[in-house]
């Protein structure tokens, strides 16, 4: 069985690619990327690197030959989604792929967070298509507070506006984790997972680990989406498209949009997801920095 990967040089690809790669020859795996140089080292590994953008329906098309099951990761532009998805969907339907993985967001159908409207119609043109699918609804990751974390290192403060929203993120590898367990197992036609960490954290409860992380005292300072618009675009030098990008999605979690503890990461990967502070300290290093897309 041939199973294939969007996004396979990206950071959640990769760590499925590598999941994969426990059980499954090389060879029987398809990467699905838009930049060969940058999977050179899987194309080393014997892995079947494959090129397409997915603008190129023509090159999706020929990349999912003989393909059997794809794991569609979401693409990283916003605004662009629906259109990019629609063609990876429809060209897996013209190379007879069988069955379809999708990474969406924590109740895409009815979630009113920013990022969700792009998921939600992704889904429906998956239950459209006419292929048998998988949802995979990941909350946030661990990873999208590294920056944080380097900002808490350098003022020992986290500015936030999320107030005392909660988040039930899991890291990067709990969730390429749990989409192996998906693709490797059977059952999961016409599922939808809810895929969160075990345990939502609140922004005091992120301080004390960032402060275990770094090494100093961290404090969290609740604002107003106002106020942290404004220190993104006068002090962080964010424009201010982005800025309210990222207060909407603290406003977001303030409502309590990807608090939702459901259990199901841990039912499918069979061992706890990892914990705040020990998914911090395993990815913090003081010059890295990430953001959710
Ligand atoms: N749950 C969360 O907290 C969270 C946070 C961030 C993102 N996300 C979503 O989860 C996805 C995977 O996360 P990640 O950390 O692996 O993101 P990532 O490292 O940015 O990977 C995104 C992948 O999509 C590929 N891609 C983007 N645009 C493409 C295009 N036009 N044609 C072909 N491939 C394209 C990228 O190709 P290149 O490798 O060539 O760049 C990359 O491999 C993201 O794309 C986003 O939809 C979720």
């Amino acid at each position: 069985m041939t199973i294939a990967i969007t996004g396979a040089t990206g950071h959640l690809g990769r760590l499925v690619l590598d999941e994969l790669r426990r059980s499954r020859p090389a060879g029987s795996l398809v990467a699905v990327v838009r930049d060969a140089a940058r999977a050179q080292d899987l194309a080393d590994d014997g892995v079947q690197v494959r090129v397409a953008e997915y603008a190129d329906r023509p090159a999706l098309v020929r990349a999912l030959a003989e393909v059997r099951v794809l794991l569609l990761v979401s693409g990283s532009e916003v605004g662009q989604r629906v259109d990019q998805h629609r063609n990876v969907i429809d060209a897996a339907v013209e190379a007879s792929v069988q069955h379809v993985v999708y990474t969406s967001a924590p109740r895409a159908d009815t979630s009113a967070l920013v990022l969700a409207p792009e998921h939600r119609a992704t889904e429906e043109l998956l239950r459209a298509s006419g292929l048998t699918w998988t949802i995979l609804r990941n909350n946030w990751y661990t990873e999208n507070y590294l920056g944080t974390l380097q900002q808490a290192a350098e003022t020992g403060e986290i500015v936030a506006a999320a107030g005392s929203g909660r988040v039930a993120s899991a890291t990067r590898a709990d969730f390429a984790a749990g989409a192996a367990a998906v693709l490797l197992g059977s059952g999961h036609e016409g599922r939808v997972y809810e895929l969160g960490g075990d345990t939502a954290w609140d922004f005091d409860e992120l301080a004390e680990a960032a402060s275990a992380v770094v090494g100093r005292p961290v404090t969290y300072r609740a604002v107003d989406a106002s106020t942290l618009r404004t220190i993104l675009t006068e002090h962080a030098g964010l424009d201010a498209g982005t800025a309210g990008f990222v207060a909407q999605l603290d406003l977001d979690i303030a409502a309590g949009l990807l608090a939702e503890v459901t259990g199901e990461l841990s039912a499918l990967i069979g061992r706890p997801t990892t914990p705040l502070v020990d998914g911090l300290r395993a990815a913090y290093s003081p010059a890295v920095e990430d953001s959710p897309a």
